[in-house]
């Protein structure tokens, strides 16, 4: 098979600012609005190569899409991860899989005093009218929406007293639902809600020792939010000692003993109604999740083991022959009362970036889901479109294209779930270029592209901000 997503994970430094793309079929006319999106522009720092996806140097890119045409800007975010591999060719802080430069005293001071990177390469969230870049770190990075550069930071972790915030948020009728970690000998995750430019206010807590669940994301019903709780996580009592060694986040990414679990907690009073025991797990994003009766559904992308994580080194997706983790896409049903957790495959994989219809349907029931599909390789060769009332899929793919996660964007007044379009980034591996997809999401067509003028690093998450949609969470 010709290896057309090498060139995804390969550094693109040039940054471009305001540039007006051809675009080829036709954009919808009620299209209008700035869809940004977040990932890996650079792989290496100085001559150090980066180890895993996720150490990558955050690159936004942002097209507007005004009356049919789109202009296209990128830039690497200003954080002080970014300044100090650029000016001193240094890793500043240690990244997922790559240690910090350094000493081995400096590094275990950092440990210590729990100093975490700020590249934040994960997606991009509005709080307040202001639009952030975001990762699992304390910060997010302020950003200009038309330009892109980074104009200040703010400390995401005030009001919940905790080490980081995750990456991924529901926004709900303009409030932020998110959570916080807290390492030590305890480590607490902190559900919390935010409001405008206020401190969180912690909802509930899940207390564990010190080989905590990794968790990247969670769902919210409409009473209820469900908080995966996977048998794998980072051992921080390992990671300490061998600090000093250079052991990372990855090497100390392990099985845990307690039992694989979804936590169901009530969004108003803060009570935990439910811990549901499972088959073993790992998930990252979830498509949506909502209430029938005594029991919830949750649909998400979910792995067998803590290979989703591990298997995610740059060596591996860039090999001709990558054994990529497989997750599929399937529905759990948890009992809210008594009986046992049910789980169905709706697609089998691999897939991921599953995405919905999110301003009017999350957290309600739901008929589409979106998400990009493997069929060789380390990247998404297709975009897939479920119907969860079959299930039934319909794709979409070209060729030596990898299209990244699309977005529902809906038309004003949408007749139906999915009167709209999808917006992806692909990246042509064959011509080594990107390209802005937009489908139609009704019959997963395409209806319009737009090339760019460079290749792009495949990317992780996006938003859309228009007229017609106060924009999507990342979950
Ligand atoms: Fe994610």
């Amino acid at each position: 098979m010709e290896n057309t997503w090498r060139a995804g994970f390969r550094t693109q430094c040039e940054e471009l600012h305001d540039v007006a793309l051809d675009v080829e079929g036709t954009l919808p006319g009620w299209l209008d609005g700035e869809f940004i999106s977040n990932g890996p522009g650079q792989f290496e720092v100085g001559e150090t190569p980066l180890k895993h996806w996720f150490d990558a140097l955050a690159m936004l890119r942002g097209f507007r899409i005004d009356d049919g045409s789109v202009r296209y800007t990128n830039r690497f975010v200003r954080s002080d991860d970014f300044r100090v591999a650029r000016e001193r060719q240094r890793v500043r802080r240690s990244l997922p899989g790559t240690p910090a430069d350094g000493s081995a005293f400096k590094r275990l001071y950092h440990a210590l005093s729990g100093a975490f990177q700020d590249n934040p390469s994960i997606g991009v969230i509005r709080l307040d009218d202001t639009l952030y870049a975001v990762t699992e770190s304390p910060v997010g990075f302020e950003t200009d929406p038309e330009t892109l550069e980074t104009t200040g930071q703010r400390d995401l972790t005030t009001g919940v007293n905790s080490d980081i915030t995750l990456g991924h948020a529901h926004v709900e009728d303009g409030v932020q639902w998110g959570l916080a970690a807290d390492f030590g000998n305890e480590c607490t995750y902190t559900l919390f809600r935010r409001t405008g430019d206020r401190d969180a206010t912690p909802i509930s807590r899940l207390v564990f020792d010190d080989h905590p669940p990794y968790i990247h994301a969670f769902a919210m019903t409409e009473h209820y939010a469900v908080i995966p709780e996977a048998p794998y996580g980072v051992d921080f009592r390992r990671l300490l000692l061998g600090t000093p060694r250079g052991t990372t986040f990855l090497d100390a990414f392990e099985p845990r003993e307690a039992p694989p679990r979804f936590h169901v907690f009530d969004r108003a009073t803060g009570e935990r109604v439910a811990a549901v025991r499972t088959e073993p797990f790992f998930i990252y994003h979830f498509a949506n999740a909502y209430e029938d009766d005594d029991t919830i559904i949750v649909d998400c992308v979910a792995y067998p083991d803590l290979e989703a994580i591990t298997g995610l080194t740059l060596s591996n997706l860039r090999r001709d022959d990558p054994n990529l983790p497989r997750g599929n896409f399937v529905r759990y049903r948890l009992p809210l009362r008594d009986g046992d957790v049910r789980r169905t495959l709706l697609l089998r994989g691999p897939v991921e970036f599953p995405t919905i219809h999110y301003g009017r349907y999350n957290a309600c029931r739901y008929r589409y889901a979106y998400l990009a599909a493997a069929d060789y390789g380390a990247l998404p060769t297709a975009i897939a479109k479920v119907d969860l009332d079959g299930p039934t899929t319909v794709r979409w793919s070209e060729p030596g294209l990898h299209p990244g996660e699309p977005i529902f964007v809906p038309a004003p007044l949408p007749t139906t779930e999915d009167d709209g379009v999808l917006l992806s980034v692909a990246l042509n591996g064959r011509t080594e270029q990107s390209v802005l997809l937009c489908l139609d999401a009704e019959t997963v067509t395409e209806r319009a592209r737009a090339p760019l003028p460079h290749r792009l690093p495949y990317g992780f998450h996006g938003q859309f901000y228009g007229a017609t949609d106060l924009g999507r969470s990342m979950a």
